[in-house]
């Protein structure tokens, strides 16, 4: 009715990009959690009741757009921040090239999640998208100096490293110690809500290869097989180890597992589950409060989405076991969970824990573990929440040996990601650019 008041008031067109972060309806999540498409529906139907053009905007993917407009369900489509991780998508889709279109994944984390702290946006997949020095991807400027450059660690920043390295003309060669590449944020996939994640490395195994780079699966570099390699350059990116706190009693209980033993498969988890993060053991300042912002619409008082690897991995193992009907509690001693997270990304977040039943009990003091569960204090009161299941991820340690180890034996040696400075996929992606985008 509206869209055909509109027609009869003079709309030239009408352009479905519908929805208020406020909204309930679930299909306005603007993440990779809701569907591909989610209002193409909406443009289909009500291109049956007007005779002017309807587009359609949100979450379409380049596998779509032809059919959308072939199909009729819209006539023109509307594509948003697929060309902040490629400007080029559209000429590589044209041209018959959507295998080399470097993918958004709907993350919403470099670019609405920053919009929001009235910072300039970027992007979790494209670190070069809004830098005033901005290259195009496909074209990072050659090295005229080639070297021998070897990557240990096949996670975000051990791909991105090599990836741009070897665009830029290396000789480069990657290990990773486990059976794919993806590291830790590959883990994130295994959540209903964090599927589109795979595509990212899904376009790396495409691309790597194709850009010359060498990989090597199930092969841990060591400090001793990288010397013997001679290299000019070395990249380490081995990523963390989780931290477990040793002075709370039954942490290293058999009850325990850590986040990514979950993720990963490794581990059942029972029916019942506590996950504790975001404690004072975390050494990473989620959420670095600074003066109050003029005009600061989320009151986070950053300009900056800082949620860290531990709080992205508890949240997303809550939603995961959930998603399979298991009880799941999250437990943290800060006054909430992921309180670091941008206000896109945590916005709508907390509205799919009410719906999955996900509870939060925060500004909680963990005393104990024990066989029951996890003995509490929480305004002076004392209780247990029973559990079959507890899962540790109250933050991470920088797993740095390698890179000291090797520092004074290579003459170029570069710590990048998580096991340089403890962050996220998008600081880690960041910080390997950085670095491979100079040597
Ligand atoms: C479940 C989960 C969900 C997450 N969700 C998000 C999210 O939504 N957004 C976000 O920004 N961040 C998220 N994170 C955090 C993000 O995954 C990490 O911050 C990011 O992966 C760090 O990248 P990295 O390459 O530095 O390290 P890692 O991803 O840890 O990769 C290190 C790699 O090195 C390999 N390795 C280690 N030692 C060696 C060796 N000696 N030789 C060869 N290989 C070695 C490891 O096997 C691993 O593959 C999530 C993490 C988890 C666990
Ligand atoms: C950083 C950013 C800012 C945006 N700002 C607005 C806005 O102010 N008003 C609006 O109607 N749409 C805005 N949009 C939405 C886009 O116009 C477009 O409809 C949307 O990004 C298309 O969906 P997609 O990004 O999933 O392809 C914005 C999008 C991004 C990425
Ligand atoms: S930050 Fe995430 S959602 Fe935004 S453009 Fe980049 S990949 Fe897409």
């Amino acid at each position: 009715m509206i869209s055909v008041a509109l027609e009869k008031a003079g709309a030239d067109c009408i352009n479905i990009s519908a929805g208020l972060r406020e909204s309930d309806h679930p299909l306005h999540d603007q993440t990779m959690a809701s569907p591909r498409g989610s209002w193409v529906y909406m443009a289909e139907g009500i291109k049956k009741t007007v005779n002017i053009p309807v587009m359609v905007a949100k979450r379409i993917d380049e596998d779509m757009v032809e059919k959308i407009v072939a199909g009729g369900q819209a006539d023109f489509v509307c594509i948003g921040r697929p060309y902040i991780t490629d400007p080029d998508y559209g000429n590589k889709l044209l041209e018959g090239r959507a295998g080399e279109i470097l993918p958004c994944i709907w993350c919403a984390q470099g670019c609405f999640d920053i919009l929001w702290m009235l910072s300039p946006t970027t992007c979790l997949v494209n670190p070069a998208a809004s830098r005033m020095d901005e290259v195009p991807i496909d074209d990072l400027g050659k090295t005229s100096k080639k070297k021998k450059v070897l990557v240990a660690g096949g996670g975000p920043a051990g791909c991105e490293a090599a990836l741009v390295a070897a665009k830029r003309g290396h000789d480069v060669t990657l290990y990773e110690k486990g059976n794919r590449l993806g590291g830790a944020y590959r883990l994130a996939a295994a959540s209903p809500s964090k599927m589109e994640v795979e595509r990212l490395f899904s376009y790396y195994e495409r691309t790597l290869p194709r850009a010359g780079v060498k990989i090597f699966l199930e092969t841990e570099a060591t400090a001793e097989s990288m010397k013997k390699e001679k290299p000019d350059a070395a990249f380490i990116a081995v990523g963390t180890r989780p931290v477990i706190p040793k002075k709370i009693q039954g942490a290293k209980g058999p009850n325990v597992v850590s986040a990514e033993d979950v993720m990963s498969g490794r581990v059942q988890a029972g029916n019942r589950i506590v996950i504790w993060t975001c404690s004072h053991h975390c050494s990473f300042s989620c959420k670095a409060t600074i003066a109050p912002i003029d005009g600061d619409l989320t009151n986070m008082h950053s300009t900056c989405s800082y949620a860290c690897r531990a709080g992205y991995a508890a949240v997303d193992t809550a939603e995961y076991l959930a998603s399979q009907g298991k009880l799941v509690n999250i437990v943290t001693e800060r006054n909430a969970v992921v309180p670091g997270m941008g206000f896109t990304s945590r916005g709508y977040l907390l509205k799919r824990f009410f719906r999955a039943n996900i509870r939060v009990c925060s500004n909680a003091k963990v005393k104990e573990i024990n066989d029951r569960g996890i003995l509490l204090e929480k305004a002076g009161i004392t209780f247990l929440l029973d559990a079959d299941t507890i899962i540790i991820s109250v933050g991470e340690t920088l797993d740095n040996d390698l890179a000291e180890t090797l520092k004074d034996q290579i003459r170029e040696v570069y710590a990048i990601g998580d096991c340089h400075r403890i962050g996220n996929a998008m600081t880690a992606i960041q910080s390997a650019y950085n670095e491979a985008v100079r040597i």
